[in-house]
């Protein structure tokens, strides 16, 4: 049988855990499946950032990217290799360019997801521009914040149109401060939005391809303590709204690796920011669901890569649109986004691949979270991330939390 390599490519910034966990787990499992008439095992290297010709010539048959939403060149060497040599990338980069959370908001609502009410208004200020000011004098329509807060009712949220990290997000009670923070704005163009005050669970679902993690969100808590490690908080059916809600939202926009924020209110989850094409994936923030990211990422990465997975270079929305169209409960609509997500992320095959190749992956997997390596790699990231009479704390904290998953996923497997 021909013996062929896939290469994978790993797109960084600084992300000193993750990556190391992938390489060694895939190093350690010594991959060669049988797929066809190949042997197929796979070789995986860190990107390089450099020159480069606009001519074919890509090494890698897939790259797992963590840079196109900051760095220009990598994303414009990403579409390069796309468009000239059918390379495989999560994400998408023209989607992770042009569909920020505004336009995300935007087709969401659409399609009958309860986006909470949401207004964009003109900036405060502008960068000065020629014609700027013959087009605002002309154009530009004086309006009464005080009636966009009594529309969109208090408590509600200003935060900018394409924003991320918290930043210029603030939470706002009534006029005085609405107007206090829309002149503290500035040059951000900004989302008024109706707070989901009173919500009863938060939670952000992870899809990296098919695969879905629901997991419970603290927000008030620091960037340690946000992701919680509690299991079966919710009911399967709401479970299952937020599995679906999240790979509609992926597949919709192209994102094989995104996260998606929701608020339970009144039994209906409301999402309140799902562009984030370049989820934390960091064991300081994640650290008990940490293994479940590094494991699905290596499986979804291989097998995309095994079976030569085309990359869609273009969406295609309306599918989503004609069951948009239909006379039909919301909840009816979203089983068939999902069913069009789950075609288009060849979600059978990928669970069929998995059962039949991926055991010695697991089982590296959990030997390498359970080992001294693991250890490392995590203070290696919390020396990165916190004071040094903190790294001692910190790392064993993380690591204990990867301790309890992997005898907890065992304990799952056994039942
Ligand atoms: N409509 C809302 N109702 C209730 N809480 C909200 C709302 N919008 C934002 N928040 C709160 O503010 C936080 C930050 O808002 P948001 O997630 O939209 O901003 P972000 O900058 O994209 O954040 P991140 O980078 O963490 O994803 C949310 O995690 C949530 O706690
Ligand atoms: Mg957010």
């Amino acid at each position: 049988m021909p013996a062929v390599t896939r290469h994978i490519g790993l797109s960084l910034g600084a992300d000193i855990c993750w990556p190391l966990a992938f390489e060694q787990i895939l190093a350690d499992a010594k991959l060669e499946l049988k797929i066809g008439k190949d042997v197929v095992s796979f070789a995986c290297e860190r990107v390089a950032i450099e020159p480069f010709m606009l001519q074919p010539g890509c090494k890698y048959d897939l790259v797992v990217d963590r840079l196109t939403h900051w760095l220009a060149i990598q994303r414009e060497w990403i579409k390069k290799c796309i468009l000239m040599d059918g390379l495989y990338v999560y994400n998408n980069p023209w989607s992770v360019q042009s569909y920020e959370k505004h336009s995300s908001y935007c087709a969401m609502t659409a399609l009958g997801m309860p986006v909470p009410p949401t207004m964009m208004v003109p900036q405060k200020n502008y960068e000065p521009k020629p014609d700027l000011d013959y087009t605002l004098k002309a154009y530009a329509r004086l309006f009464d914040l005080g009636k966009v807060g009594a529309q969109i009712g208090y408590p509600l949220f200003m935060k900018p149109y394409d924003g991320g990290g918290w930043q210029g997000v603030t939470k706002i009670d009534d006029e005085a401060q609405l107007r206090d923070s829309y002149e503290k704005s500035e040059k951000w163009l900004m989302h008024v939005q109706r707070a989901v005050a009173g919500f009863d669970l938060f939670v952000r679902a992870v899809g990296i391809g098919p695969q879905v993690r629901v997991i419970k969100y603290d927000a008030s808590q620091p960037l340690h303590g946000r992701y919680l490690p509690d299991r079966n908080f919710c009911s399967p059916e709401d479970e299952q709204v937020m599995v679906d809600t999240c790979l509609l939202i992926n597949t919709f926009f192209g994102w094989d690796f995104n996260s998606v924020e929701a608020l339970r209110k009144d039994g209906v989850f409301h999402p309140i920011d799902f562009a984030n094409p370049c989820p934390d994936n960091q064991v300081n923030s994640i650290h008990y669901h940490w293994p479940w990211y590094v494991t699905s990422n290596l499986k979804w990465a291989l097998f995309c890569a095994a079976t030569r997975r085309p990359m869609r270079k273009t969406l295609d929305f309306e599918p989503y649109y004609a069951i948009a169209r239909k006379d039909l409960p919301y909840r009816e609509k979203l089983k068939g986004y999902a069913r069009i997500a789950r075609e288009r992320l060849d979600a059978e095959k990928f669970a069929e691949f998995c059962q039949k190749h991926f055991g010695p992956l697991e089982e590296a997997a959990r030997n390498w979270f359970r080992s001294d390596r693991c250890r490392d790699a995590i203070r290696r990231k919390v020396a990165n991330m916190y004071p040094a009479h903190e790294v001692d704390e910190f790392s064993t904290r993380f690591f204990a939390l990867v301790q309890k998953y992997v005898s907890d996923s065992e304990k799952e497997s056994r039942q």
